[in-house]
């Protein structure tokens, strides 16, 4: 049976745009991106812990991994794990961390290098992957992963969100494949005893090499079969790869048979877009550099249902672009994703915003009789 998500209509008379009313968050709002990113990332430390419990109708077990609601935080917020304990109260049923790169990285030295395009409820940012580098991101992981897994609790409230790491192959060691492929497996090995999942980015948009030559399959292949090889810690953590919306169907589908067939756990769809809708109204539209937010909500809602479909469901997906609600989150668990990740919707409406979502999502999925998420997996797909 298939649905369309005008089947899911709210009656909460809850509306997620009050969320933009708080003050502390308008003032951050107004300062100039990057550094509003910064006050927002050290501001949240005197957030309070979010008192909703998530139904259990939202709850759902990947990887042997517990997820408390299937809203994410997506690559890039903190990139260096600098807030994790604060950004944990807020609501995430998962985090992710970076990306990080195996040394340091400034990012791309031009100024100002993100951009608000508040019109069209997007950003577009041109950052080049600046990261503290993996022995400074390590120590900060590790010193959350010991202090978190003290507690015997098994309350649901008190679990602390999913935890995965981004990582990513640093630009300046493209050129050679091999030094590439050991960088990784430098960083895979010193992060897997420590966190519960880790993606490897295939998709920056925003540095000077040309990725898309890159990240063919078969290099990724070679790249993935280095972390392989690595002896699991406590236990094997599952892999995911992220792709990039821009890739070509056949690109795409490459990928997903080789998750499919084994080659990694699970497939983010996705990263910023190159691509510019003709549709856009900001004044900034045309800065070079990767756009994230609204417009590029469709797209990456057309490839998760491509790959559903192509693959039968049988590729875990998580979906991330343009995620502004719990209606825009169910939107890509319909077309086939078991999860949903958010950047740009977090930075417009502040962090209220999840508490929100959890309820609306939990209200939308009773509203339908759908007693668990994965009932709504890939619905809209006939
Ligand atoms: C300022 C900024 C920095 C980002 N940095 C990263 C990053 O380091 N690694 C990564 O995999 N994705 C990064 N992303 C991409 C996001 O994780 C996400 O894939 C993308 O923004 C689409 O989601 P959204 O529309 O909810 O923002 C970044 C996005 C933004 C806006």
């Amino acid at each position: 049976m298939s649905a369309s998500t005008t089947d899911f209509q709210l009656t909460s008379g809850y509306d997620f745009v009050k969320t933009f009313t708080d003050t502390a968050f308008r003032a951050i709002n107004a300062l100039p991106p990057e550094t509003a990113r910064a006050v927002a990332l050290y501001g949240s430390r005197f957030l309070k812990r979010t008192r909703v419990v998530d139904a259990a109708r939202i709850n759902q077990n990947l990887w042997s991994l517990l997820f408390s609601n299937p809203i994410g935080l997506a690559a890039g917020f903190d990139k260096n794990a600098t807030a994790i304990d604060s950004l944990a109260k807020i609501g995430f049923g998962f985090i992710e961390i970076g990306s990080i790169t195996k040394r340091r990285r400034r990012g791309n030295r031009d100024s100002p290098r993100l951009f608000r395009l508040r019109e069209d409820m997007a950003l577009i940012n041109r950052l080049g992957l600046p990261n503290d580098g993996l022995e400074s991101v390590e120590r900060r992981l590790r010193r959350y992963f010991n202090k978190t897994n003290k507690s015997s609790s098994v309350k649901l409230d008190k679990i602390r969100p999913v935890l995965g790491a981004n990582i990513a192959p640093d630009p300046s060691s493209l050129h050679d494949t091999a030094l590439c492929s050991e960088e990784l497996v430098d960083c895979f090995t010193a992060l897997q005893p420590i966190v519960d999942y880790i993606t490897l980015n295939v998709s920056c948009p925003n540095v000077e090499y040309k990725l898309r030559d890159f990240y063919t399959v078969n290099r990724v292949a070679k790249m993935i079969d280095g972390m392989r090889k690595v002896e699991p810690g406590r236990r094997r953590v599952a892999l995911l790869l992220k792709i990039s919306p821009d890739l070509m169907p056949s690109e795409y589908l490459g990928f997903a048979d080789f998750a499919k067939d084994g080659g990694c756990d699970g497939l983010i769809v996705g990263n910023t877009t190159h691509s510019r809708e003709p549709t856009l109204r900001s004044s900034e539209k045309n800065q070079q550099g990767g756009l994230s937010g609204k417009p590029l909500a469709g797209t990456v809602d057309d490839i998760l249902r491509d790959i559903y479909k192509h693959t039968e469901g049988k590729v875990t997906l998580i979906g991330c672009g343009g995620v502004f609600s719990a209606r825009d989150a169910i939107q890509k668990i319909l077309n086939g994703a078991s999860l949903v990740q958010m950047y740009t919707g977090l930075a417009y409406l502040g962090p209220k915003l999840i508490d929100q979502m959890r309820f609306d999502f939990s209200t939308l999925l009773r509203q339908q009789k759908l007693e668990s998420i994965g009932q709504a997996v890939g619905r809209a797909i006939d």
